[in-house]
């Protein structure tokens, strides 16, 4: 190869040295910064309750270092690490019928912060009083539910109603709370979600089949924007039938997506449901975690795999702990996401059509974050107060014979037909809107016809 062969092909590694800029408003996601402001509007799951326990434990959370503990009394507390007092670490604080006690001169917390005790100052020390009524150790407002423990970390005068997902209640379904740690900045594990692509190349192609054989296929894509409910589908023709994925995010950061083994899109599924329940939360700039429940049972997937490689493969396609070789062999979502470095640098992506969901929910969440800083104060996934936040993340198949001409408008067609139907029940009572719309899922299918 000469010379002018090589300028011929243009190589333009050189031209390309400049690192590309990181999405500032979105990656940052401290105390005090905009992006950080706007998750503290919302409840968080911070732990699985199972880490709870009268150990104090020190978790980071949007950049925060705090200790949580549950007290003789079986209350939980998440307060600072720092005691007030001359800043030791609550983590190695004694856990009492009350709350905390600092180790090093003995104050005593309650779980909402209170000072009950200054043991080593005089009982009529005045500054001691005076201190003890008006100030307070940072503690945080937690609920415990079904396995995790949810915190509001935002301005107490701005806490919302805590969320009930219809996820919460499908009948049958046993769900198990997880956790799964990420070495990146949030936005790159949320971004997965609205990228229904990659199931068919990542999780079906690339580290050969991880879910099932269907995923393989590369379906036609749609994406829904409903309030703050963003839903990206897949819909794949698999032989003879019609299989409609749809993978959900509720801002800021809930998802849901269909099965993960139990679709491949060769058998008949009427509205199967998430695989998962979850939220992915940003530890601080560089490292998130996924705190979710995997969902098992009729609607769910397959009670075999609920162990921790189950919820790891559910979570990721692959198991978290690997050697080098093994993740290089058969990369996963960690990898996939990880690899992009520890805050992917979004200026130097080129976003496609396919990545229309990603670029729509990030815009939209840059908007939020905007207006939060103008005052008003960002939507709840909540239609009205006190309601069962409805979702669509989901599984359904249909038989739908392959047409000789136009499938591929069929295929979408098909999609369409179902979301639309699906939105149309949406306010109905829980129960009756799944049975019904099990029940027109049957009609179509029986119908042959999906306008
Ligand atoms: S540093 Fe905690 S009581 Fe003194
Ligand atoms: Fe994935």
């Amino acid at each position: 190869m000469n010379n002018h062969e090589f300028k011929k092909q243009d190589f333009r590694g050189y031209k390309q040295t400049i690192t590309p800029k990181i999405d500032e408003i979105i990656a940052r996601t401290d105390a005090n910064t905009p992006c950080g402001e706007y998750l503290r509007r919302y409840w968080h799951p911070v732990a699985l309750t199972s880490e709870v326990s009268s150990t104090p434990k020190e978790i980071k959370i949007l950049g925060e270092d705090l200790v949580i503990f549950k007290t003789k009394k079986g209350e939980i507390g998440l307060v600072h690490k720092a005691c007030p007092h001359r800043r030791a670490s609550l983590v190695y604080g004694k856990i009492e019928n009350e709350g905390i006690r600092c180790c090093y001169h003995g104050w005593l917390f309650s779980t909402n912060g209170e000072i009950l005790e200054t043991p080593g100052e005089e009982a009529d020390s005045k500054q001691a009083t005076k201190l003890r009524e008006k100030f307070k150790l940072g503690a945080y407002p937690v609920i415990e539910f079904n396995g995790l423990v949810f915190s509001y970390l935002g301005p107490m005068e701005k806490i919302p109603e805590f969320p009930r997902y219809d996820a919460f209640e499908i009948e049958g379904n046993t769900s198990s709370p997880y956790r799964i740690d990420y070495n990146c900045n949030w936005i790159q594990v949320l971004d997965a979600i609205m990228d229904p692509v990659h199931t068919s190349f990542l999780h079906g192609q690339s580290s050969g089949v991880q879910f099932s054989k269907g995923f393989a296929e590369v379906g036609e894509i749609d994406f829904y924007e409903r309030g703050v409910q963003y839903l990206g589908c897949n819909t794949r023709r698999i032989n003879d039938n019609v299989w409609v994925r749809v993978n959900e995010l509720i801002l800021p950061n809930f998802t849901q997506a269909g099965a993960a083994f139990a679709a491949d899109g060769t058998k008949s599924k009427y509205f199967g449901r998430s695989s998962f329940t979850r939220w992915v939360i940003p530890v601080d700039d560089n490292h998130c975690v996924a705190l979710a429940w995997a969902n098992f049972g009729e609607r769910g997937d397959p009670i075999e795999f609920n162990n921790q490689e189950g919820y790891e493969r559910i979570e990721a396609g692959e198991i978290s702990n690997r050697s080098f070789e093994e993740k290089q062999k058969s990369p996963g979502d960690a990898e996939a996401v990880e690899g992009m470095g520890s805050i992917s640098r979004h200026k130097g992506e080129h976003l496609m059509p396919t990545d229309k969901g990603i670029m729509t929910y990030r815009r939209r969440i840059r908007k939020l974050i905007k207006s939060l800083e103008e005052g008003k104060d960002p939507p709840q996934p909540q239609k009205i107060k006190g309601q069962i936040i409805r979702t669509n993340g989901q599984d359904t198949v249909l038989r739908a014979p392959k047409r000789n001409k136009n499938d591929r408008k069929f295929v979408k067609q098909i999609c369409s037909s179902v979301m639309k139907m699906q939105f149309e029940l949406e306010d109905m009572p829980l129960k009756e809107r799944d049975a019904n719309i099990i029940s027109n899922l049957n009609k179509m299918e029986e119908r042959g016809s999906f306008d």
